[in-house]
């Protein structure tokens, strides 16, 4: 059981901030997450106390900071249980991380006629990039089939593949829906039939425990912001080969080893091909002490307590009849709408009770055709949530046939 009461005294946003009067409900954690004051500290001391460059400069000061930013890698590393620091590429965030994948690698493997294969449930920075690459190599955008719930089986990826299948490009819990693939055995079938597997984790690995190399993953991408670090960071895993065949997107200091006046150029090897310019440097420090954070609050344990926050709020959301529920049987986020009411009006309200969430398409745009509807509201969940938390929530729902009247009134 987490000390819930405890944690939040970590957070200084959950320690007097108020919307409306009220102290804030904050239910928008698939959108970002609150900051912790010893990742705000690590942020800080490091624009305080050591703010230099990292691999420019031979004086102590920018020794030092090499050392915490390669450390931020390596406590990277440990985190999604890679085998290698070298497969660790900072990125500003998911979508940077999936753009270098779908144009460093997508754009020089596809060919005309390959099918890259997608779901309708994927976020916009998991099917835009892939939506041009394939016009670039007249390749093909497939979707699997989502079942009548929403979820992706294994039956269904089998059933997408064909021989001219190269890529998959999924999240492990998308951010809508909230439905846990099972990204394991997508990876082996899927390597048996000599395709890449791209995992866009930004829903899943602050939530639970990530093993890249168990689950055979081939790339992920994931944010900082989305797990209690700081935002405009986040990271490209790769496997190290993968990597070597993977063009950068951007070049520039720090990528290369030499270049000449004809234009040859020598890149570094991975990670550093795929980070020119100087790095988010406080970002990545400050990564790496949000995953020191969560991870000492064990993955577990922020595993089961967000699943009994849902529960809950499931169980006593089916009690208002007013109510409508999409994906009652995931385990992310909750998508849902007050019956009659669009859904910005509804979250505006919600907002003057001090409850954040969040309403609209949540930038997965084709999902729509799914749910047959063309915007939700969605409540996500995080460790430092309470019951008390989902209780006003509730409350708020509960304003029934009086929703309009009480936004309007
Ligand atoms: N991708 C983020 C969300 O789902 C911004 O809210």
């Amino acid at each position: 059981m987490l000390d819930v009461q405890k944690i939040r005294k970590d957070f200084p946003m959950l320690n007097g901030k108020k919307m409306h009067g009220h102290p804030l409900a904050y239910l928008d954690n698939g959108a970002t997450t609150l900051k912790p004051q010893c990742v705000i500290d690590s942020v800080c001391e490091y624009l305080s106390c050591y703010s230099g460059n990292a691999h420019r400069g031979d004086y102590d000061l920018s020794h030092e900071v090499d050392e915490k930013y390669e450390e931020a890698r390596r406590i990277i590393q440990n985190f999604i249980h890679a085998k290698r620091a070298e497969e660790i590429v900072f990125t500003s965030g998911s979508t940077d991380a999936l753009n270098m994948i779908a144009y460093g690698y997508g754009l020089t493997h596809l060919h005309q006629g390959d099918e890259i294969l997608l779901t309708v449930a994927e976020h916009a920075s998991n099917t835009l990039p892939w939506f041009d690459v394939a016009a670039q190599t007249q390749s093909i955008v497939r979707y699997i089939d989502l079942d009548e719930r929403g979820t992706l089986t294994l039956d269904n990826v089998k059933k997408a593949i064909t021989s001219k299948t190269k890529i998959i490009s999924i999240a492990q819990v998308t951010n809508v829906l909230g439905f846990d693939a099972p990204i394991q055995e997508i990876c082996a079938y899927a390597h048996s039939q000599g395709i890449i597997v791209v995992v866009d984790g930004a829903q899943s690995v602050p939530h639970q425990r990530t093993d890249v190399q168990q689950s055979d993953i081939d790339f992920l991408a994931f944010s900082g912001h989305k797990m209690c670090g700081p935002t405009g960071i986040g990271v490209m895993y790769g496997k190290y080969d993968l990597l070597c065949e993977m063009k950068p997107t951007r070049l520039g200091g720090g990528s290369n080893t030499r270049y000449n006046s004809c234009g040859v150029v020598t890149l570094k090897n991975p990670p550093y091909k795929f980070e020119a310019g100087t790095p988010h440097i406080e970002g990545a420090i400050g990564l790496g002490a949000a995953i020191q954070y969560i991870e000492a609050i064990g993955m577990e344990n922020i595993r089961q307590h967000e699943l009994q926050l849902r529960n809950y709020c499931i169980q006593e959301m089916k009690k208002i009849e007013n109510v409508e529920i999409y994906n009652e049987s995931s385990l992310g986020a909750i998508a849902f709408n007050i019956k009659g009411v669009f859904s910005q009006d509804a979250a505006s309200l919600f907002n003057t009770y001090g409850i954040a969430v969040r309403a609209g398409q949540h930038c997965a745009k084709i999902l729509d055709d799914f749910l047959e509807v063309t915007s939700t509201l969605r409540v996500s969940f995080y460790f430092y949530n309470t019951f008390e938390e989902i209780d006003r929530f509730i409350e708020v729902c509960k304003k029934g046939d009086d929703f309009l009247d009480a936004f309007f009134g």
